[in-house]
């Protein structure tokens, strides 16, 4: 019995063995197999009542803001729990509410996700409710950018490439070329950076007045006088500033303004000089794009010049 029973005693306990080993094997191959699975590009999705929206990982999406009921109703329906907003605008907090949905508010510009930012940004996607839908304006430049961020920090399997395709594939503009950097230069916060953030995140943080929208369209239009003095080429001793980017932001910081809530009571001449002073930087903006003759691009220049001052010369002066 004894001599019978041995070698059966024995061939479990190899059996045992090895199926431990292979246990192991199949657990070390899933590991090496998860790791090396491509980060699903981003997949485009229709919602009503939006545009340009993305599903960027399991977790994350993004989009263009949501403007209508409709918008937020959807939005809910897809299982969102928290918004991010990097848009300037003041975000519709209670309309949100009312759907279910919280708001986080870290407004950006057109020319970076500064680091104060895109610490923000990581500490939303490690706190907050998920799934998180982001959005800017339209849905095409800082969203997609604040979204790169946001599935870097999300995932540790994203690497900048991937994070860079979501921008691609969202359509950001190549020549908001401060917004590629501050992705592809974006380094994952430590976990002592995270615990010096001050504090829970804003539901919305209120809009920018003129007056700092004034300072960012001035120093877009400084940076486009070295431009013209150098000739309308980047100057020798400046190579960050390229034309077609600088005219850009100016374009940019002009539509802001246009956008702003009047922080003062002002006439319907004010609102028709915002837009005419957006329509004159766009056109100055595709003289520059399009290498235009100087004398287009002097013509054009002179045109938002003379803009500033007789809005200057009535509304604030
Ligand atoms: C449609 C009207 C309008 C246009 C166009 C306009 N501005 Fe202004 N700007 C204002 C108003 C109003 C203020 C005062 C804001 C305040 O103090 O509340 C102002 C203020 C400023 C300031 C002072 C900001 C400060 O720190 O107090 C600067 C600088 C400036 N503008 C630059 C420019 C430049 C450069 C342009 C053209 C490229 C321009 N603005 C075009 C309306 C305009």
């Amino acid at each position: 019995m004894l001599l019978e029973c041995d070698p059966g005693a024995e061939h479990n306990l190899g059996m045992k063995t090895r199926s431990r080993w292979l246990l192991l094997v199949l657990l070390v191959l899933a590991t090496v197999i998860q790791a090396a699975e491509p980060v699903a590009p981003p997949q485009p999705l229709d919602l009503p009542g939006l545009h340009n929206v993305f599903q960027i990982g399991e977790q994350l999406y993004s989009g263009s803001g949501p403007e209508s009921d409709a918008a937020f109703q959807a939005l809910a329906k897809l299982g969102i729990k928290t918004v991010l907003s990097v848009d300037g605008a003041t975000p519709d907090v209670e309309r949100a509410r009312r759907h279910g949905l919280r708001y986080v508010h870290v407004p950006i510009g057109y020319d970076s996700v500064p680091r104060g930012a895109a610490l923000q940004i990581a500490q939303a996607v490690r706190e907050l409710p998920q799934p998180i839908y982001i959005h800017c304006h339209h849905g095409k430049h800082r969203g997609p950018a604040a979204a790169a961020i946001a599935r870097l920090c999300q995932d540790e399997r994203c690497q900048v490439d991937d994070a860079l395709r979501i921008m691609q594939q969202a359509g950001t503009d190549p020549r908001y070329a401060g917004l590629f950097r501050s992705v592809r230069e974006f380094r994952r916060p430590s976990e002592q950076e995270l615990q010096q953030l001050a504090g829970p995140l804003p539901a919305a943080v209120v809009a920018q007045g003129v007056k700092q929208q004034m300072v960012a369209i001035d120093h877009a239009w400084s940076e486009l006088q070295q431009i013209r003095a150098a000739g309308w080429k980047t100057p020798t001793d400046h190579p960050d500033l390229v034309p077609q980017q600088v005219s850009l932001q100016l374009v940019e910081s002009f539509r802001e303004l246009h956008r702003l809530p009047l922080d003062k009571p002002r006439d319907a001449t004010y609102r028709e000089w915002c837009a005419a002073s957006l329509q004159s930087a766009e056109q100055l903006d595709l003289a520059v794009r399009t290498s235009a003759m100087t004398n287009v691009l002097e013509e054009r220049y002179r045109v938002v010049l003379e803009q500033c001052s007789r809005c200057h010369t009535k509304y604030r002066d």
